[in-house]
């Protein structure tokens, strides 16, 4: 079959090689101006449709797990000043109830707290299937993650088989638990909007945060599956995967790879509340979203470059980060 392609290439182009390659470079330029051009179109898009969800539509309530830092407060925040009533899961009750007190105060919804440590496994869930029941959901954030503290190869992370377990727990069972928990009533009302912050770390194998990546790898693939199998119920499921966003989790990684002192907010680097915002924004128009414009630009730039390249690019990425992180360890003993 190829060899009959080729032949017929051959009978139309002779066996001048110019015309080969002129061949060759008006097909990439053609994939690449159309990959370029479908991106734009799904940029502008976000700028025209930005923001048309109303979430108080889709119920009264929104869950948030681990709402009271980064991107998870952020959600909470901004779905609150859109007049959704919240609830926040995190592990710390003092930190809960200030979160709540602060958005209470600033956009007058109601708030109910849930002390929770996903990491724990199973156990965790009858009581918080307690706490939710009778309230009418309409949004849950699944946001709660946990990521390595700085890279490492996987042999050599401390405690690797407890930790690891913990961090599947905290990314996966999370996000399985909490949807199987909340979107029952929300088939029922034929309406609701499942979020769930994965990562692009998740669409790239991420070499030296191994278990990390492959969690996030999961919670893509169970998003677009819950959004297939359940669209045509009413529910949305909307799969959101950040590049780096300036947080307490990402902070160790950044100052590692950037090998600077402290990272401050920046256009590819937002501050929490400004990706929450554009993230919501996006809700409704795409289902499938870094989030955010100017990650959505990264992302496209990342998905125009060959799997060797970034697998590369990714490995050297990594390598640097924990050498900084050697260094910055050893420092510190001195
Ligand atoms: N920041 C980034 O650059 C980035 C990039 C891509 C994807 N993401 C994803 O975005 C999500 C949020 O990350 P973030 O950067 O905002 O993290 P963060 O700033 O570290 O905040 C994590 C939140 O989760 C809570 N939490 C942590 N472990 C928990 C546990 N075991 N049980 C219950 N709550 C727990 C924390 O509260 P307590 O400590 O009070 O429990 C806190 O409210 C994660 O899924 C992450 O993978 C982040």
């Amino acid at each position: 079959m190829a060899c009959s392609v080729l032949n017929n290439v051959i009978n139309v182009f002779g066996k001048d090689s110019s015309a080969y390659f002129a061949m060759i470079g008006f097909v990439t330029a053609s994939y690449i101006a159309f990959k370029v051009a479908f991106n734009v179109i799904k940029i502008l898009k976000y700028f025209v449709f930005a923001g048309s969800t109303n979430f108080k539509k889709l119920g009264s309530w929104a869950v948030v797990t681990g709402s009271t830092d980064g991107i998870g407060k952020a959600y909470a925040k901004e779905l609150a000043e859109r007049g959704v009533n919240i609830v926040l899961i995190s592990r710390s009750e003092a930190k809960l109830q200030e979160v709540a007190n602060e958005i209470e105060k600033e956009s007058k919804v109601q708030t109910r707290i849930i002390v929770a440590d996903f990491s724990k496994g199973l156990e965790l869930y009858d009581s918080i299937r307690e706490q939710l029941a009778g309230l009418e959901i309409g949004t849950l954030v699944n946001n709660v993650g946990m990521n390595y503290p700085f890279h490492n190869y996987f042999l050599d992370v401390a405690d690797r088989e407890e930790y690891f377990m913990k961090m599947i727990n905290v990314n996966v069972t999370a996000v399985t638990m909490m949807t199987s928990i909340v979107m029952p009533a929300m088939v029922e009302r034929k309406k609701g909007a499942v979020i769930n912050i994965s990562s692009a770390g998740g669409l790239y194998p991420v070499p030296l945060l191994t278990v990390y990546s492959a969690c996030k790898a999961y919670e893509i693939f169970f998003s677009r599956c819950i959004q297939s199998e359940y669209e045509s119920k009413g529910i949305i499921c909307q799969c959101v995967m950040p590049y780096f966003v300036v947080t307490n989790m990402s902070m160790p990684l950044l100052v590692a790879t950037k090998k600077s002192k402290i990272v401050k907010p920046s256009l590819f680097e937002p501050s929490p509340t400004t990706y929450a915002k554009a993230a919501l924004d996006s809700f409704g128009v795409s289902d499938f979203t870094n989030g955010y414009w100017a990650h959505n630009v990264q992302g496209t730039a990342m998905g125009m470059l060959p799997e060797g390249i970034v697998k590369k690019m990714m490995m050297g990425m990594a390598e640097k980060g924990r050498k900084a992180n050697l260094e910055n360890m050893s420092k510190k003993k001195e």
